[in-house]
């Protein structure tokens, strides 16, 4: 497979022309390929050239008709996709309405705060995880009627949802399917279970989470089987959202990775997939409770092990071995195409080397709808003020006051904290809130 965008940045470095043109650090030292839309660098949304080339390849490797890039990650797309279900829907003089699992990534939500897409959620008692069975999409879509099914898998502790039997479901009642598929781009690879060969309308799948591209790295995938004025749209749905200065290093790892990917993607997925699996056999062997979800990744319960998620992530970290993320119950860690043998085995010994304790049986709290009092949009929309999780019962929560990892809302912004989201928040570690402001009926626009 042919790399456009590394060539083209790679001669013009070799050329070392004078360079009157952004960025400012002119491309000295360590920054050399860091280069501007420049004559002959093509234009991100407008692409001709060298990364209509690129997205080209990237299309034809994970069987999209339209790939579109993005060195804003998944969250950029993300905004996009609900873009595009608002024009879908408004052409058509539907509804712009969205069905939703509860454990969206909190851009989803400001996609909702940014277009006039409405939203209808799907929750379950977990907070990272929304089981959404087909049974389950079938009596949302009956109920609501929506546009669109928009759902997350792989979640961050690495459950999929069954997109095959939720597609189905789906097109059967000419409802689009949305999948956040942020931490699965590699899933192509391993056992081709990715969403667009599984029957999504469109996905994102964040690069640099998995496959070997910088951070910001993304895509956006549009179906054939998708309403075809995607393919038309999918450029100026990012181009609304995105920095009109794209990072062409990220580009270029974008670029890159399609060619390591095209020679090596079955090949060394299989070989990680494999150790991952092993990797996991073995901490069971020592105790440990193990999830046994996505191929990549690890995700141990700790409590059972007789420590909280925190606790467990120090230690494991000074032995030099870094999560990606914990809560008290549960530590993830992510695996790649990059992952050596040795980091497999420095985190088996970083595991062995943990004393086992007496169980936790704490669990965490169930997660439960709360009184919805504005939408999504409004809420987000409103001046909030920032208050002591302890005094924040009665308020409209005005932001989801979740930072990432994981970003998965508590409780959804417009809807008013009661005991059991303070106690959410608590457990969480959130100490405050961001809440509606309050204001004098005369304020009020
Ligand atoms: C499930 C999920 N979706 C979307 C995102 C946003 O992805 P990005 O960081 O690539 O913008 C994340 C980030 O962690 C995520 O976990």
């Amino acid at each position: 497979m042919n790399t456009p965008i590394c060539d083209f940045i790679d001669g013009y470095r070799a050329a070392k022309k004078v360079r009157l043109h952004m960025p400012g650090h002119k491309g000295k030292g360590a920054y050399s390929r860091d280069i501007t839309e420049i004559s002959g660098a093509d234009v991100l949304y407008s692409p001709r050239g060298i990364i209509l080339d690129s997205e080209r390849n990237a299309a034809a490797l994970f069987n999209a008709a339209r790939t579109v890039y993005s060195t804003e990650g998944s969250s950029l797309c993300i905004r996009a996709m609900v873009r595009l279900c608002v024009l879908y829907a408004k052409k058509r003089g539907k509804n712009p309405l969205i069905v939703a699992g509860a454990n969206a990534h909190r851009t989803f939500l400001s996609a909702l705060a940014f277009s006039d897409a409405k939203c209808e959620w799907i929750r379950s008692d977990s907070l990272l995880s929304c089981p959404i069975s087909a049974s389950e999409a079938k009596a949302a879509i009956e109920k609501y009627d929506p546009v669109a099914l928009y759902v997350t898998s792989p979640d961050y502790l690495g459950n999929r949802l069954d997109i095959g039997a939720l597609s189905q479901v789906c097109h059967e009642n000419g409802v689009l399917l949305i999948v956040d598929n942020a931490h699965g781009a590699y899933l192509k690879f391993v056992g081709k279970e990715h969403p667009i060969d599984l029957g999504a309308d469109m996905c994102c799948d964040s690069a640099h989470k998995t496959l070997p591209s910088l951070t910001g790295g993304a895509y956006l995938h549009i179906s054939a089987a998708a309403p075809e004025e995607f393919c038309e749209w999918a450029d100026d749905a990012m181009a609304v959202f995105a920095s009109t200065s794209p990072s062409y290093l990220t580009l270029y790892s974008l670029d890159k990775t399609n060619a390591f990917l095209a020679q090596n993607g079955a090949k060394k997925a299989e070989i990680v997939a494999k150790r991952v699996q092993k990797l996991k056999k073995s901490l069971q062997k020592l105790g440990f409770t193990v999830l046994c979800g996505e191929p990549f990744k690890l995700t141990v319960l700790p409590k059972s092990y007789g420590y909280e998620g925190g606790e467990l992530a120090a230690i494991l970290s000074e032995s030099g071995v870094v999560c990606e993320f914990y809560d008290p119950d549960h530590v993830v860690m992510m695996f790649s195409f990059s992952s050596s043998l040795a980091d497999f085995t420095a985190t088996e010994n970083a595991f062995a080397a943990v004393v086992r304790r007496f169980p936790i049986t704490s669990a965490p709290p169930a997660i439960v709808a709360a009184k919805r009092v504005m939408t999504v949009r409004e809420a987000m929309n409103l001046p909030f003020e920032t208050v002591p999780t302890d005094r924040a019962k009665g308020r409209i929560l005005a932001s989801s006051s979740v930072s990432c990892p994981p970003a998965v809302p508590i409780l959804i912004c417009g809807e008013e904290i009661d005991d059991g989201a303070v106690e959410a928040f608590k457990y969480y570690g959130i100490q405050e809130v961001k809440v509606v402001a309050e204001c004098d009926e005369k304020e009020k626009i």
